[in-house]
């Protein structure tokens, strides 16, 4: 796919919209490190994210989320697109709590979006700490697959906390997934352990240059010849975190150390290949990847954010930087080829073949206009208290659940005109891969037809069509009429 947007470029605005703009597989890595759901008292008030970076104005951002804040659309966007996905989010949000299931629908819907951009040879690796590692997992499984997981490396660093009653918290997570099995990895290598460490923990020996690995059965088993040192192993404790006096501190609570991303950009990317972090706050990712001759596009709500990168890239020492008046600073973007930019892009791959039906009605907007609760009143007023699939008629419309007509597996789409209204069986017995029709033969051969009229499916359609046809074009904004 074509990149429409430009290498080296920092948008300083919400990721969402910036990735809803960006071009399907255009991107070779992300590496990112988004806001745990930590309700961790950072600089200053409690629950709220609070910069100390100098220039920044007072730009508080929460750094929690609550249910009531989701929005509707993203959930019912999961809900008919990810079913995988949403039962994982309802998992979290009985064990443990609305406000994770929150963060997870506000990762996720980023997630989903990562996923499309992702060239077909890409890897994400996504920073977490065990606040919700384990639920973050289950949602990345639904989004990139399983069989796409690679490593959940554990970041082991040094850095007390005051004693509480339970062990010292060490260590963050990174899960590392693929887009495909197909994908670039050029294998890191850390140095050789001492014998008795190796006979201790990988039951090998280290001979010369020849790795040999002991088999469940003692006997030795002969393994690739590493060159320099062994495989590196998916604990890391060789990096520690940024000292207080260290030349790259920046002041920002939350950066993470130059050494843990520049190994990230090295495993899973190329020189000249594009590196994207849609949460980049102070830069790391985007500085390890520009010193290892990546392209690189970062993403940051927070204002101010190309300060940190214009710096970094300069070299420029915290003291010196606080000195620095902004505008000077503005000067530089050119010389380090750097754009900034508070406008999303456009997509220009949109496929029309997502609409298949309404193609005709409108162009290129695909979102649906209607809540899940406004067509299953519509269809219900419309049609009556009746099953489409088996002409059963229930108490109240409670019992009436909003299908798909042809399953989202075949191409279907959310829109009204692929609605119907079933009971409770015929739901969970359509499951994905039936069509409307076939449920209805099943349940004559079976015996499950009620005598009640059955509903006129093509009559329905044609109608539901036409009202889908008659919103989208009374509709005053977002739906462009062909
Ligand atoms: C944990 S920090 C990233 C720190 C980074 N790894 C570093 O070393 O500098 C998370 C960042 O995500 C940003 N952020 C949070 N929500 C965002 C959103 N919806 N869009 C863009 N950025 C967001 C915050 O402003 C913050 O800078
Ligand atoms: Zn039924």
């Amino acid at each position: 796919m074509t990149q429409n947007f430009s290498d080296n470029t920092l948008y300083e605005m919400d990721n969402l919209v910036v990735l809803r703009g960006m071009n399907s597989e255009t991107v070779d890595l992300i590496a990112t490190d988004p806001p745990f759901n930590t309700k961790r008292n950072r600089a200053g008030t409690a629950g709220f994210y609070v910069d100390n970076w100098k220039w920044g104005d007072t730009d508080i951002l929460p750094d929690q989320w609550k249910w009531n804040e989701v929005h509707p659309k993203w959930l019912e966007e999961i809900k008919d697109n990810h079913i995988e996905l949403y039962h994982a989010i309802d998992a979290a949000k009985h064990c443990q709590g609305e406000d994770t299931a929150a963060f997870l629908c506000f990762l996720s819907v980023r997630l989903i979006e990562m996923h499309r951009i992702l060239k077909k040879t890409g890897s994400i690796y996504l920073h977490c700490d065990p606040t919700a590692s384990h639920y973050i997992k289950m949602c990345m499984d639904a989004i990139f697959g399983k069989k796409n997981f690679r490593n959940e490396i554990v970041w082991h660093y040094r850095r007390w906390t005051a004693a509480s009653k339970r062990f010292q918290k060490m260590h963050d997570i990174i899960f590392y997934y693929t887009k495909t099995n197909n994908y670039i990895f050029t294998k890191p290598l850390q140095e050789y352990a001492d014998e008795k460490y190796i006979e201790d923990t990988v039951r090998g020996m280290v001979d010369g240059k020849l790795v040999r690995l002991k088999d469940d059965k003692g006997n030795y088993i002969k393994r690739e010849t590493q060159k320099g040192g062994v495989l590196m192993h998916d604990v890391w404790n060789d990096i520690n975190f940024i000292g207080p006096t260290a030349n790259e501190r920046t002041g920002s609570p939350d950066q993470k150390p130059l050494d843990l991303y520049a190994r990230i950009i090295e495993a899973s990317s190329n020189e000249g290949d594009l590196v994207l972090d849609p949460f980049c706050g102070c830069a790391t990712t985007i500085i390890a990847a520009d010193d290892l001759k990546r392209r690189w596009v970062g993403i940051d709500r927070r204002k101010d954010a190309r300060y940190h990168i214009i710096t970094r890239l300069m070299g420029i020492s915290r003291k010196e930087r606080e000195r620095i008046e902004k505008h000077a600073v503005d000067k530089q973007m050119e010389k380090y080829e750097m754009h900034y930019q508070t406008e999303s892009p456009t997509r220009t791959d949109q496929d029309e073949q997502n609409l298949p039906e309404l193609s005709h009605v409108y162009a290129a907007e695909p979102e649906n206009p209607l809540t899940h609760a406004e067509m299953h009143e519509i269809l219900v007023n419309k049609f009556g208290l009746k099953c489409w699939g088996c002409n059963y008629i229930p108490p109240d419309k409670r019992y009436l659940h909003l299908d798909h007509i042809i399953p989202k597996s075949d191409g279907g789409t959310n829109h009204i005109d692929n609605r119907a209204l079933l009971c409770q069986p015929c739901n969970s017995m359509k499951s994905n891969t039936m069509s409307l029709s076939s449920l209805r033969r099943q349940n004559k051969r079976e015996g499950y037809l009620q005598p009640n009229e059955p509903i006129d499916l093509q009559s329905a359609l044609s109608w539901t069509k036409n009202h889908l046809i008659k919103i989208v074009r009374e509709s005053p904004h977002q739906y462009r009429l062909l």
